[in-house]
């Protein structure tokens, strides 16, 4: 729709931030700063293994998904009250502002507090209000999606659900997460199954670090509507037809894959290639707090060090509405403002 030079070279990191874009990719828990970690810590008196800020993201040095999963868990230990979870998700939408952000839907991860003996109604409750705020204060309008850890077992999954029931008015959807390689998708058809008999979106991370037949499984056993990651993709011609003819969307992290070496370095990445083969895909933070940046930045780095232009831009900004769970008037309205904010620039260039 936009020609790839129509807007000035100098210009494209200034469309990048003021664009309407929607985030999909987000975990609650990944957007956990240092400074609110040690700020929660010591409001809750919760001891850490580290004696500073600067100790702990010194630590954030990872070498695969797990390296980060074992920390990023810790991190979410100082997670007890209401209120802790309000003031995670409010910082959250606060950046989320400023990046331009009017819809996003956030993972979280019951079970990470759940097994600490942290009520499901108070991860619920301090997660609702924030994004009720958001609405009201900020104009972003949210949606939660309860993730289920992988690396547990499907009865846990179940037992997760039933807790969770009670605030079904307050989740679209479940995903999957956690530890990907050794628990393929289809260790929890039973439970996905049942999501969908009660009306809830689903979405699974696949394809991050495991094979295209954990993609094939995510897509087969458990009916999902989106892969969040889904980079091995590429090596699979039949799964690329498969995903582009439907426009299934995938939700791609640049900067997360660069901090877990799924790429040795973001120059290397294919999502260009991946929007090249028509995929509906789009561009996300994962869990910003610890892989050097929020939406903005992953779309800044990625175009700069990709040499994408205008036309990727809109196509990315686009995706995002379109790869959302909002409804279809809703997404007519956005794809209305983001076509002004491009004519904008171009008018103006
Ligand atoms: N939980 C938080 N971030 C994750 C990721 N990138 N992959 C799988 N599980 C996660
Ligand atoms: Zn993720």
């Amino acid at each position: 729709m936009y020609k790839a030079n129509a807007v000035s070279e100098n210009r494209l990191p200034e469309l990048l931030k003021a664009m309407p874009k929607a985030e999909l990719h987000i975990h609650i828990e990944g957007s956990l700063e240092p400074e609110l970690i040690f700020k929660l810590a010591k409001r809750n008196q919760v001891n850490l293994p580290y004696s500073s800020v600067e100790e702990l993201r010194g630590a954030y040095a990872f070498t695969n998904l797990q390296s980060f999963l074992d920390i990023y868990y810790a991190g979410a230990s100082v997670l007890i009250k209401e209120e802790d979870f309000y003031d995670m998700a409010w910082e959250y939408f606060l950046k989320a502002s400023r990046d331009n952000v009017v819809h996003a839907e956030l993972f979280f991860d019951p079970q990470t507090h759940t097994s600490r003996g942290i009520a499901m109604s108070t991860i619920m409750g301090g997660l609702s209000r924030a994004c009720r705020e958001a609405s009201e204060k900020l104009n972003i309008s949210s949606a939660l999606i309860l993730c289920f850890l992988r690396h547990l077992s499907e009865e846990e999954a179940l037992l997760t659900l039933d807790e969770a029931l009670p605030f079904r008015d307050q989740f679209i959807g479940v995903g999957l997460d956690s530890s990907e390689l050794g628990h393929p998708p289809e260790k929890f058809a039973k439970v996905f199954a049942k999501c969908k008999g009660l009306g809830l979106r689903l979405v699974a991370h696949a394809g991050e670090e495991g094979p295209t037949s954990y993609i094939w499984s995510a897509l087969e056993s458990l009916g999902v509507e989106r892969i969040d990651h889904g980079v091995q993709s590429l090596g699979d011609p039949a799964l690329i037809k498969y995903l582009s003819d439907k426009r299934l969307p995938l939700t791609v992290c640049p900067l997360s894959n660069v901090k877990l070496k799924v790429f040795s370095k973001l120059s290397d990445h294919n999502i260009g290639q991946m929007l090249d083969q028509g995929l509906c895909v789009t561009i996300n933070s994962d869990d910003p707090a610890y892989f050097g940046g929020y939406i903005n930045q992953n779309f800044l780095e990625t175009f700069s060090a990709l040499g994408l232009g205008t036309s990727q831009a809109y196509a990315f900004a686009r995706n995002s509405f379109e790869a959302s769970f909002a409804s279809t008037e809703q997404k007519e309205k956005w794809f209305h403002a983001l076509k002004l904010c491009f004519e904008s620039f171009i008018e103006n260039d």
